[in-house]
């Protein structure tokens, strides 16, 4: 017995003398402030206007406006969005800025008389557009949280649809892509991102929408009512005429973004900030971390079987209750509460098995306590004082419905796929839902956007979100893992590969086969898990506070996602 102990104590020995230190690859290190973004034109728009004195909602906003032109595929004014802040003195907030069903609309708008889903109507075209909420929010925004002059916020966006500025290699192609469509779903064809006949758009062609530089001048000057009313709203009525779409003078001049209290939690002893329903993110990861908490994943190991098999099985549960329970607490009441309670989340995984998978039609959803009271592309800022924003936006599909508002130069989302349009039937992102998240005059479809800010003693710690559909949630909750469990710098947690179990379809997805072990694959696989291989999961962008104080960006190399910072 001594003789083992001594040999375990010598080869721990060796072990630790011939361990050299992890070699970290760090993203773009800032000493004050940083903006990291799908675009760098527009992590350029919001650092310029922290260095002209402005604060992280302010360049969040700028940022914003800057990938609502360079990044059309998901930046926008047509779509919605969420921020998650927290202001140096701890204060936080959530803004829901979420598009909403169009008061015209219902239950059954997308199903035929037979009561089938009509094909790709949630999808494409004017029908799949929800009433846009992009621009109530960040007026909102300023008007709580701002401290430059609004003008000066929507201006560097005006100079870049009318000046124009130069297609990155994946702009150019995404547009290439989208070429067809756009010429089959809109009434007024949008030349300006048409290329010449029998001509293909290339990296540095310079592009330019002028008619998109003065609807944006209209909210400048004149904010909310920019958009909402007056010639704005002339316009997407017009268009929705000519296209068979819903959206009236009514919705758009009745659509206000909300605040609401954020989702808040612990982990590790790390405090987490996250965004409420609508959104199903912050819920989510709540419960997740719940899920996890009580397993040594660290000690299991970074992508080893045991921890990415206790992460799927947490993630596999955690989405039944999701398609069940989830939808927009204005309009159903969700139990949230109950669904984040630890003895209901200690059930849940009271079946968890270490060596087997379970089978996904033997979860369901779980029945939390009710509701007990009424409460109801991603983008991360820090600026020179702390104050941190969290912002994810989206038209929801690339470049949203496909449909340009004829005359004002953007586009509109396809949000409306996002409500459970039949029981049963998956949206594009498979996801599937129910009651809590049918259709409904003027109610907010449900949202996987996770935008979150994570807290270490008391002290902002991180800023963290990324795009992806069905796997924003687990994407937010690997990165934070990475860091948390795992060790890893802001960057390396960003560039990790994930993985992502949503329940059904019953399929653990794998990023990028080659960059998982085989034999670790292969051990899954003999657990029982079906293994699915996909593509490009999500693109995170993220802030971390380094111990010296100093900033390190996580940006995404799945995409143009570029850190600026001084
Ligand atoms: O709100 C949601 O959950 C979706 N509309 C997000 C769409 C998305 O992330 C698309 N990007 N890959």
């Amino acid at each position: 017995m001594k003789k083992l102990l001594l040999f375990f104590l010598a080869a721990t020995l060796i072990g630790c003398q011939t361990e050299t230190p992890r070699q970290i690859e760090r993203g773009l290190i800032a000493d004050k402030a940083m903006v990291v973004s799908a675009h760098p034109l527009a992590s350029e728009a919001g650092k310029n206007i922290m260095e002209a004195g402005g604060n992280a909602v302010d360049a969040a906003i700028a940022t914003q406006f800057a990938l609502a032109v360079v990044y059309p595929g998901a930046g926008n004014i047509g779509g919605g969005g969420f921020m998650i802040s927290r202001m140096a003195n701890g204060e936080t907030a959530a803004l829901d800025y979420r598009e909403k069903a169009p008061l015209a609309g219902g239950r059954d708008m997308y199903l035929d008389e037979n009561g089938e889903v009509i094909a790709g109507s949630s999808r494409r075209g004017h029908l799949a557009a929800g009433v846009p909420g992009t621009v109530a929010g960040l007026v909102k925004a300023h008007e709580k949280y701002g401290k430059l002059s609004w003008d000066k916020l929507v201006q560097p966006a005006i100079d870049l649809a009318a000046n124009g500025w130069a297609l990155t290699a994946r702009e150019a192609s995404g547009l290439n892509r989208n070429r067809k469509a756009f010429i089959e779903y809109n009434t007024v064809q949008p030349e300006f991102f048409l290329a010449e006949e029998g001509k293909e758009w290339k990296e540095g062609d310079i592009v330019s929408i002028p008619e998109l530089a003065k609807t944006l001048q209209r909210i400048r000057d004149n904010g909310h009512d920019g958009f909402y009313k007056g010639e704005t709203a002339d316009l997407i009525v017009a268009e929705m005429k000519r296209g068979d779409g819903m959206i009236s003078l009514e919705d758009l001049a009745s659509y206000e973004a909300q605040w609401r209290e954020p989702i808040k939690g612990k982990y590790r002893g790390y405090d987490f900030i996250s965004m409420p329903p609508p959104s199903s993110g912050g819920i989510a990861i709540a419960q997740l971390f719940q899920a996890v908490e009580p397993f040594d994943l660290s000690q299991m190991g970074f992508h080893s079987p045991e921890a990415i098999h206790l992460i799927t099985e947490a993630e596999r549960r955690v989405y039944a209750d999701r398609a069940t329970h989830l939808g927009d607490a204005d309009f159903y009441p969700v139990p949230s509460e109950g669904l984040r309670d630890s003895e209901y989340i200690a059930d849940k995984m009271s079946n968890f098995n270490p060596e087997m998978a379970s089978k996904s039609a033997d979860i369901s959803a779980g029945q939390p306590a009710p509701l007990e009271s009424e409460e109801t592309t991603h983008l991360s800022v820090i600026d020179p004082d702390g104050n941190a924003v969290s912002v994810t936006t989206t038209l929801n599909g690339g470049m949203g419905s496909k449909v340009f508002v004829g005359g004002a130069g953007f586009l509109l989302n396809n949000e409306m796929d996002d409500f459970s349009i039949k029981p049963g039937v998956p949206n594009m992102f498979g996801l599937v839902g129910g009651v809590a998240n049918a259709i409904e005059p003027g109610k907010r479809m449900l949202s996987s956007m996770t935008p979150t800010i994570v807290e270490k003693d008391g002290e902002l710690y991180m800023v963290v979100g990324t795009p992806g559909g069905s796997t924003i949630i687990t994407s937010v909750f690997q990165t934070i893992l990475n860091v948390i469990d795992f060790d890893m710098g802001m960057q390396e947690a960003v560039e990790a590969p994930r993985f992502h179990h949503q329940w059904l379809p019953d399929l653990l997805q794998i990023e990028n086969r080659a960059k998982f072990d085989s034999l670790t694959l292969a051990k899954l696989e003999s657990m029982g898990h079906q293994l699915r291989v996909r593509g490009n999961t999500g693109r995170v962008d993220a802030i971390l506070v380094l111990p010296d104080g100093r900033l390190e960006g996580g940006a995404d190399p799945r995409g143009d996602d570029t850190a600026s910072g001084f």
